[in-house]
């Protein structure tokens, strides 16, 4: 297992291209099985849990290439519709193929996800979606066993708003037979950027980007081509590293308006901020940061995905801030880590209480998740002396090279292969 290696305290400066989004590729490249030929996502991150979406849709008989940052996928050979549990247990977005493979084949079985490392994380909303749909839904030895001749139109209202199951129902709904309305549909980009792959292949939806969604089914779709959309997650996460090491860089190939609240959270706490066209730039050299509170809600709130960097940040402003999630109310195993460098925040219920500490002191630590991972490299980055970030598999899964990114914008941080840890 790797681990980085940082020796803090050098203010990051420079310019840096933010990647293709991982949570909208996760939706985009299951998309590709509602149709025969060879789809195209440009601007596709090469990280693992791309590489495991690819592997998954191999296993059903599609044929993945990546030129470059451009994944085609071949979908004409498909001819499995089964997500095996050696799979899906690395990823929860596995799910996603539910809705393509019973929408174009009336046939799918996929397995549960189960558990994560902060919580239950149900796909109960992503099933009553497809039962909505007329599916019949079996759950047998711990497979979700989907049937269904033809899946006809209906009007789905999701009780909170879930990214997965929007997609997961949106992917289905474009085959029915008939009128779906979404009501209460996730408008994060992710889900807008899949409406518009959903698009070019000649579903007919209106209503992009806002929570009434409606679909009129099609009998068959075409293969596309598509861009992905710019990782907001990894963007904000580049700009709080500039915050919290008094940096001042640039992020170009991003999205701006997608940034806007982590962007004035990081005002609030005193960085300037700007953007112009697709840049954006912080500058945070001389600056003492000030707590600022944060609760997470769906876009375009401020992101759970970007909770545990945002407690890192608020781990050395001054004065006291309360980081409320509201998404996964026990998303917060980076906690403990955090205070082995010498951060003061306590849990309670689904808020951290942050004090503001004058300084960090490098350490040992654990990554727990993929944003856990992340937090503990901001620490990392902002501490005292040498702090060493173990298990960084779990950062692997979500960013594309970002101790390379780090380093070129000239963080100390090195990557040890295979440590023992
Ligand atoms: C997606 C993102 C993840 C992000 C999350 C919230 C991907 C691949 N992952 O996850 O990075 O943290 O959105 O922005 O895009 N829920 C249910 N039942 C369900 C589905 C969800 O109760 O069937 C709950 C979840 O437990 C959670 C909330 O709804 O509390 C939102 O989850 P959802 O938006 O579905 O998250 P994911 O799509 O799994």
């Amino acid at each position: 297992m790797d681990k980085f290696v940082i020796e803090g305290r050098v203010p990051l400066f420079g310019t840096s291209r933010v990647s293709g989004a991982k949570n909208a590729s996760l939706a985009l490249i299951p998309a590709s099985l509602l149709t025969s030929g060879k789809t195209i996502l440009s601007n596709t991150p090469r990280l693992n849990d791309v590489f495991t979406m690819s592997k998954l849709i191999t296993r059903l008989g599609a044929v993945c290439n990546f030129e470059g940052h451009d994944l085609e996928i071949d979908t004409s050979g498909v001819n499995n519709q089964e997500a095996p549990y050696e799979l899906v247990k690395k990823m929860r977005a596995s799910i996603y193929v539910l809705g393509p493979l019973l929408a174009r084949y009336g046939y799918a079985k996929v397995s549960l996800p189960g558990g994560c490392a902060w919580g239950p994380r149900p796909v109960d909303l992503h099933i009553r979606s497809m039962i909505k749909l007329g599916a019949s839904i079996e759950i047998e030895n711990g497979y979700i066993i989907g049937r269904a001749k033809k899946l006809q139109g209906a009007t789905i209202s999701f009780d909170r708003s879930t990214v997965g199951a929007t997609g997961n129902l949106l992917m289905a709904a474009v085959l029915a037979k008939g009128h779906t309305i979404i009501n209460n549909a996730s408008m994060e980009p992710e889900v807008t950027n899949l409406i518009q792959l959903l698009t070019a292949m000649g579903a007919k939806i209106s209503g992009i980007a806002s929570p009434i969604l409606e679909i009129e089914g099609v009998d068959e779709l075409h293969p596309a081509r598509v861009e992905t959309i710019p990782d907001r997650v990894e963007a904000a996460t580049l700009l709080t590293a500039a915050a919290i090491t008094n940096g001042k860089i640039t992020l170009n190939h991003c999205s701006p308006i997608h940034l806007l609240s982590p962007v004035a959270k990081l005002q609030e706490a005193g960085a300037l901020v700007s953007s112009y066209g697709s840049t954006v730039s912080i500058d945070a050299a001389n600056i003492e940061l000030k707590s600022v509170d944060v609760a997470t809600s769906p876009f375009p709130g401020f992101p759970t995905d970007m909770q545990a960097q945002w407690i890192a940040l608020m781990s050395i402003a001054a004065g006291v801030s309360t980081i409320t999630d509201t998404i996964y109310t026990d998303r917060f195993s980076h906690v403990p880590e955090l205070n082995r460098l010498g951060s003061s925040i306590s849990i309670k219920d689904n808020s951290a209480i942050v004090r503001g500490v004058p300084k960090l002191t490098g350490a040992k630590v654990m990554s727990t998740d993929l944003r856990a991972s992340a937090s503990l490299v901001l620490g990392g980055l902002a501490a005292y002396g040498t702090t060493e970030v173990l298990r960084v598999y779990h950062l692997d899964r979500g960013y594309e090279k970002l101790e390379e990114k780090l380093s070129l914008l000239g963080a100390n941080i090195t990557r040890v292969a295979g440590s023992e840890y």
